[in-house]
């Protein structure tokens, strides 16, 4: 392509070095919706004829459709799939091909063709978030009722709803969605036009460009344009958090589907066993998503450090994004697919919950309330209540057990009607402020999230 300055041909290294079409393949769909949009531009701007535009797109498009059905060859000595489609086109139509590329240089087609790939990928995405979100949610439904002790330090606290504790993660997921969201608002922006660096003495109308390819803006500075990823670096932020999140859940199934917790059973078709311990079923997929977390990490770093010595403006390094940003879109796909799938076919055991729930240790704030609902002000009926407990643990009783006559020495405000603070669904009922887990609070938000997430 820019053979007429050189006299040697490219070394065999330097192309295996520098080819990127073995994974920007991918781009192929966007980077010929892209072109036929340009050559558009062209055609009104007087440099295509009617006729070289049509020859441009029949070529195009069946490109496109030999690429889907595998049957295009696409060649590493023409370093990347812009260069593939473009050499492959002029082969076929000839000269009308070899114009396609006036006023544009692939430093802003390939700044576009990423934009309009994340956009596709970021709808998809959120798109599997919500898919994943219903899925906690018809679990946490199929057991409204189920309460487990919950942890703070991983010790237990106090108890919730099994619900709740899923709700937690719906909140999280559409902060994930919300996310990509505005990145996909910030990336609405057409970069073709900018040309190297600096546009074109060939003005192309950009603004129409923007509105077929369904942009809502045209970049305002082609320097900027031809060099910026902050949207890229935006998307593989979201997707190293919404990561996070997913390994946060996996630790939790980790967890739940030990023995020693047993709160839930994974299905046969979403474990493992091992080739050794007969009687293992393993949680693979939570364990993997915790470990995948790691790439996504990575590929935000890659991407960063990439991006941080850059002199402006395009400068090849910026090759380097794509690998990345595939990657974690292609493991946070996979990851929400699976949770989804893997949460559906699960069973939650609720006589291991009922049997944890029933520690009464779990109420022994709740305890401390009826106190300074008597009059004792918190911080002494704390103290109070800590020596409840440690009579409890020194009587080797639990903690609702501990003789009245105890109670009293400890403090006189305890009455008999003490007994009822240990009935935990009267426990749970009293819960009430927004965001806590009283049952009509979860009946609430389990409604509000099934509207929000009922399919179109
Ligand atoms: N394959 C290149 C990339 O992904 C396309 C742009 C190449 N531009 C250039 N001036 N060599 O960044």
């Amino acid at each position: 392509m820019w053979k007429g300055r050189f006299s040697q041909e490219p070394s065999q290294l330097l192309q295996q070095y520098t080819e990127s079409v073995s994974y920007d393949w991918r781009l192929y769909q966007h980077d010929i919706q892209g072109s036929l949009a340009h050559a558009q531009a062209l055609t009104v701007a007087g440099i295509l004829t009617k006729d070289e535009q049509s020859l441009i797109k029949k070529g195009l498009l069946e490109i496109e459709k030999e690429i889907e059905k595998g049957e295009f060859l696409f060649n590493t000595q023409l370093e990347d799939v812009h260069m593939n489609i473009e050499a492959e086109l002029t082969r076929r139509i000839g000269p009308a091909g070899a114009k396609l590329h006036t006023a544009r240089s692939r430093n802003d087609q390939v700044a576009l063709d990423l934009r309009l790939y994340l956009r596709d990928a970021i709808a998809r995405l959120c798109q599997l978030g919500a898919e994943f979100q219903r899925s906690l949610l018809r679990l946490a439904s199929r057991h409204s009722k189920v309460c487990i002790p919950g942890y703070t330090h991983l010790q237990r606290a106090q108890p919730v709803f099994f619900a709740h504790h899923l709700l937690a993660y719906v909140e999280m997921l559409a902060r994930d969605i919300g996310r990509l969201t505005d990145c996909a608002a910030r990336m609405d922006e057409l970069p073709l036009g900018s040309g190297a660096i600096a546009g074109s003495t060939i003005v192309l109308d950009r603004e129409l460009i923007a509105r077929q390819l369904g942009f809502s803006r045209v970049t305002q500075n082609s320097m900027d344009a031809v060099s910026d990823r902050d949207f890229a670096c935006e998307l593989l932020s979201a997707l190293a958090i919404l990561g996070m999140h997913l390994s946060r859940l996996s630790e939790d199934i980790v967890l739940w589907t030990s023995e020693e917790f047993g709160f839930l059973e994974l299905s046969d078709r979403h474990t493992t066993g091992s080739s050794l311990m007969p009687q293992k079923k393993n949680p693979d997929i939570a364990e993997l998503t915790r470990g995948k977390t790691g790439r996504l990490y990575g590929n935000l770093f890659s991407l960063l450090t990439t991006l941080k010595g850059l002199p402006m403006t395009y400068n090849r390094d910026l090759q380097e994004d794509k690998e990345a940003v595939f990657d974690s879109i292609d493991t946070a796909d996979l990851a929400l697919s699976i949770f989804a799938e893997m949460l559906d076919a699960a069973r939650v055991r609720e006589e291991r919950a009922s049997a944890a729930v029933a520690d009464p240790m779990l109420l022994a704030t709740d305890l401390a309330d009826y106190l300074v609902l008597k009059g004792m002000p918190f911080r002494q009926a704390h103290e109070a209540v800590g020596r409840v407990v440690a009579e409890s643990i020194q009587l080797k009783v639990p903690l609702n057990r501990v003789p009245i006559e105890r109670l009293y020495s400890i403090s006189p405000l305890f009455e008999s009607d003490v007994a009822s603070v240990f009935n935990l669904q009267q426990a749970m009922s009293h819960r009430r402020a927004v965001g806590a887990p009283a049952p009509s609070n979860i009946e609430d938000r389990l409604g509000y999230w099934t509207r929000i997430l009922k399919e179109n």
